[in-house]
């Protein structure tokens, strides 16, 4: 089967007045001033789902990051943008920024389901989806006993190979602990040492980092994928656009990668083979 990645594309709409006395203030003050608004493109969003459907997924595995902000209205966006892809089996997760604020959390629900640890079978394998966001000042996530305790059940429980999927890096293009630790998920650790309990774990699907890359963790060396921001803009001088990945499935794992990047028109398949444009 052909499993489409998509992540982190941080669609924004502008906050009213009640909805910025919390640290939205800061990343509207981030948005604009700062210019981060501009790293993102509402052409390229607009233009994912479509692109996906094209690159002929039997169905889509979001990991976070959908809003920018965690308001009703930038979730409302963003699940209108994919309603394209209600077509296909969708599996999707919070992002640190879905959870924004405190009075953000319960909105992604709302707009996209439960959430929590949840196993699927997805045909040749299951994927389990893992949410560790939490509200932060910073940007830091973390997976508590109880989340702990539910992914050692799940995959404990599962008799066939498995992708975990969850927000956060585990460790960066380099293979080294992910971080800073204001940014990562801070008991990154636990995670790890639960993938190499369960051997059924064949691959890591992640996003928040938002150039992307491929690595591998533990001694076990399980693959990890992150396809990069899939709404960012096209800013080719500081060698960044969006991307999303498309994964051959079989019941040994994940057997191929595609990334598909944007080129300010249309997504099209990374020249020279995934990961090679780098971005
Ligand atoms: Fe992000
Ligand atoms: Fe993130």
């Amino acid at each position: 089967m052909r499993l489409a990645h998509i992540t982190d594309l941080h669609v924004e709409r502008p906050a009213r007045a009640a909805e910025l006395l919390n640290k939205r203030l800061l990343g509207e003050v981030n948005l604009h001033l700062f210019g981060r608004s501009a790293h993102f493109s509402k052409v390229a969003q607009e233009a994912l789902p479509a692109a996906v459907l094209a690159a002929r997924a039997d169905a889509v595995v979001c990991t976070g990051d959908l809003t920018a902000t965690g308001t009703d209205a930038e979730f409302e966006a963003a699940r209108t943008l994919l309603r394209p892809l209600d077509a296909l089996p969708f599996y999707c997760i919070p992002g640190n920024h879905d959870v924004y604020t405190n009075e953000s959390v319960g909105r992604y629900a709302r707009f996209f389901g439960e959430t929590g640890v949840r196993r699927f079978d997805i045909g040749p394998l299951d994927l389990c989806l893992v949410d560790v966001c939490v509200p932060d000042w910073l940007s830091r996530g973390e997976a508590g006993p109880a989340t702990l305790q539910a992914l050692d059940d799940a995959l404990g429980s599962s008799t066939r190979p498995t992708l975990l999927g969850l927000h956060y890096p585990l460790r960066n293009r380099r293979g080294e602990v992910y971080g800073p630790p204001t940014r990562a998920l801070r008991n990154a650790a636990a995670v790890e040492a639960l993938i190499e309990k369960h051997p059924c774990v064949v691959g890591v699907l992640h996003g928040h980092e938002h150039h992307g890359f491929r690595t591998r963790v533990g001694p076990r060396q399980v693959a990890v994928f992150n396809p990069g921001a899939s709404g960012y803009a096209w800013l080719p001088k500081k060698k960044r656009t969006a991307h999303f990945n498309v994964y051959d499935v079989d019941d040994a794992g994940i057997v191929g990668v595609e990334r598909y990047a944007w080129n300010g028109s249309v997504f099209e398949p990374e020249s020279g083979g995934a990961y090679e444009g780098g971005g």
